[in-house]
């Protein structure tokens, strides 16, 4: 039985394995640049962030129509269940379709119908988490927020926002007014910072954009006052320990700091980011940790643990509660 847990960095998008994306592609007349699977597979050697978000931008194309977004999420839901997740925050790049002509109501009601039944389906709860992308601008982001708004919480699916894409030379701070904005809507809000950036990227999320969560946050290690004050508020970092090697933010798994981190004390949780293309799902990334890191039951169940205190699941039964 493997250790229940809870998802809470994950892009639905990369969860498009590549026998997905070559059925889809010939439902929607789309031809890819690949001859078979296993040439798409050959492509997945990542030189860093920036080289795979042009793979998995490219491979977005195969996404059309509402059954597509249905048929990915269930796909997702049924592997995440096999590996004991029993809840997912799951993350949407909706700037990514829009630039495709694929409209937010097609996104939001294919991955909806999925989401609706999950529970009855695969017993996975599930909350979608809206994510702008950082190197497109800020008025883009404002105008999603704004196209986003029929479908938010609790009308809606849309619990919360974030923050992706490429990185470096993407503050957080451009994005100050939306997060506001979404903030006023009752959005929770999360941000990757700290992936490739700098640990000053983190703290600006904290300060500037009112992040609940850190997505990675890897890069905190080389600021103490920084790992002081994650640890005193108990800010919870979405590591992604498989993407983190493959993207080559850290060499080899052996080396990965999730050991010092929770040493250090910080809510760590582990998570799989994009798993079509970084080799594995939730189960898969706490199994490599387990083996490369030499994790104890007790450090891998308090990971288990440390999903669910760093969910959005209980700030909601309290507020149904209210
Ligand atoms: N980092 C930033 N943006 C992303 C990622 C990631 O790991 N995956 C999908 N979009
Ligand atoms: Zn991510």
């Amino acid at each position: 039985m493997p250790l229940p847990k809870a998802e809470l960095h994950l892009h639905i998008e990369g969860t498009l394995e590549p026998e997905l994306a070559f059925a889809l592609a010939a439902r929607n007349g789309v031809t890819l640049p690949y001859a078979d699977t296993e040439e798409l597979r050959k492509a997945y050697e990542f030189a860093d962030l920036q080289s795979f978000l042009n793979l998995y931008y490219g491979l977005m194309a195969v996404l059309r129509t509402e059954d597509d977004f249905a048929d990915l999420a269930d796909a997702y839901l049924a592997r995440a269940a096999a590996q004991g997740v029993r809840h997912a925050e799951i993350f949407f790049d909706p700037q990514a379709h829009l630039a495709r002509g694929v409209g937010m109501g097609t996104v939001v009601a294919g991955l909806g119908r999925a989401l609706d039944r999950s529970e009855a389906v695969h017993g996975v709860s599930t909350q979608l988490i809206m994510c702008f992308l950082r190197d497109e601008s800020a008025g883009s982001a404002m105008e999603t927020l704004e196209a986003a708004k029929p479908y938010l919480a609790p009308r809606g699916p849309i619990v919360g926002v974030g923050l992706d894409s490429a990185e470096v030379g993407h503050p957080p701070a451009k994005f100050a007014e939306v997060y506001g904005a979404a903030a006023a809507l009752g959005l929770r809000r999360v941000a990757h910072a700290g992936e490739e950036g700098p640990p000053a990227y983190i703290t600006e999320a904290l300060d500037v954009l009112g992040a609940e969560r850190i997505d990675h946050g890897l890069r905190c290690m080389e600021d103490p006052e920084l790992v002081d004050r994650l640890v005193r508020d108990r800010v919870p970092l979405t590591l992604c320990p498989l993407s983190n090697v493959r993207l080559r933010a850290v060499d080899v798994l052996a080396e990965h700091p999730l050991p010092k981190m929770l040493d250090a004390g910080l809510l760590c949780t582990v998570n799989s980011d994009d798993p079509a293309y970084f080799g594995g799902y939730a189960g898969d990334n706490f199994r490599a940790v387990r083996e490369a890191l030499g994790l104890s039951p007790e450090r891998l169940r308090e990971l288990a643990r440390n999903s669910f205190v760093a969910s959005f699941l209980e700030h909601d039964e309290e507020r149904r509660a209210r």
